[in-house]
């Protein structure tokens, strides 16, 4: 009888998910897996939610963004008991093997699951680039392209208008999307939790742009560091820059990926496959310097992400 795989995808979705996804499956039937799909992350695999998956049903899915599987985030995945469910669960379906693609919590959940037994291998889907294992993750390069197309949009008014603009970005506590899309749209200022928040110093360098008659300020902020609405009235009240704030919000984590993404998700899909055939799992899936590697579930879950090295680069560009 074939081995049989399954794949899910779990937190917030990104583009290439479903590249991801195709890859998996597509090299797994080519290597005599049958291959499966759970629905809603970990949420449809505690809840037995499965369906079998064939090279058909992947077809005209490469371009679409979110994931055809759905996604959830499950807290009660951190308890034992609903490990044990899911261990549960794949053992009824006779599951070998498992992939799952998403950010830092679908790790944690993946090593716990590693823990209990399950031969299991992470991909990193996710637009933040926070997964410390990998120098990029699966939608990162979509979501960027949303950004700098939504801060070309800003700048263009922005410029007409004489303001400045205030824009904040997604990224949870990572600063990649935000500094990436400084250095795309020449923003006067960047902040993120890697360079830190010092309101005074930012204040004061806008309101010498706005009395050395620069006409506009784009400022790309990393949302959870302040309010930017409030931030706007202060910037406004202090450097006579008119100001306008624009949260960018859920619109960067939808549409079509780009080919980075589309190759990035199938390169990385395949690879999963071949793992398992070499027997390796309890491991994700990461690139350094456009090489595929492996990299063990544990000290992908141990570390940080790495500050980005571009800090420096924009500091001299600007
Ligand atoms: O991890 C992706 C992400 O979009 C983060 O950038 C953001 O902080 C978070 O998810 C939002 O999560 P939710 O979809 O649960 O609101």
């Amino acid at each position: 009888m074939n081995k049989k795989i399954a794949v899910l995808t779990s937190g917030g979705d990104a583009p290439g998910m479903n590249a991801a996804i195709r890859a998996v499956v597509r090299t797994g039937i080519y290597y005599g897996y049958e291959m499966y799909g759970i629905y809603d992350g970990y949420k449809g695999l505690v809840e037995n939610n499965f369906i079998k998956l064939d090279g058909h049903m992947m077809s005209n899915i490469i371009s679409k963004g979110g994931t055809i599987l759905g996604s959830a985030r499950l807290k009660e995945f951190n308890e034992l008991d609903v490990q044990q469910k899911a261990v549960e669960q794949l053992k009824k379906n006779d599951i070998y093997g498992l992939v799952v693609i998403g950010g830092d919590g679908t790790y944690r959940g993946a090593r716990d699951l590693s823990k209990l037994g399950v031969k299991i291998i992470g991909l990193p889907g996710t637009i933040d680039n926070d997964v410390s294992s990998t120098e990029l993750t699966i939608g990162f390069s979509t979501a960027l392209e949303t950004i700098v197309d939504a801060i070309d949009k800003l700048k263009d008014t922005a410029e007409s208008h004489q303001r400045c603009s205030i824009v904040e970005t997604m990224g949870r506590h990572c600063g990649d999307l935000a500094l990436n899309a400084s250095i795309c749209c020449g923003a006067e200022i960047v902040i993120t939790e890697e360079t830190g928040f010092d309101k005074k110093k930012v204040l004061e360098l806008l309101k010498e742009k706005k009395q050395s008659g620069r006409r506009h300020a784009i400022v790309v902020i990393s949302e959870n560091i302040t309010n930017v609405h409030e931030f706007a009235k202060e910037v406004e009240d202090y450097t006579g820059y008119e100001t306008r704030a624009t949260v960018l919000g859920y619109v960067q984590r939808g549409g079509s990926p780009t080919p980075e993404d589309r190759v990035l998700a199938s390169r990385m899909g395949e690879y999963a496959i071949e793992l398992f055939n070499e027997n390796k799992y309890g491991c994700v899936v990461a690139i350094k310097e456009n090489q595929l590697i492996s990299v063990d579930l544990i000290s992908a879950t141990n570390k940080h992400h790495e500050k980005s090295k571009y800090y420096d680069l924009i500091e001299k560009i600007r």
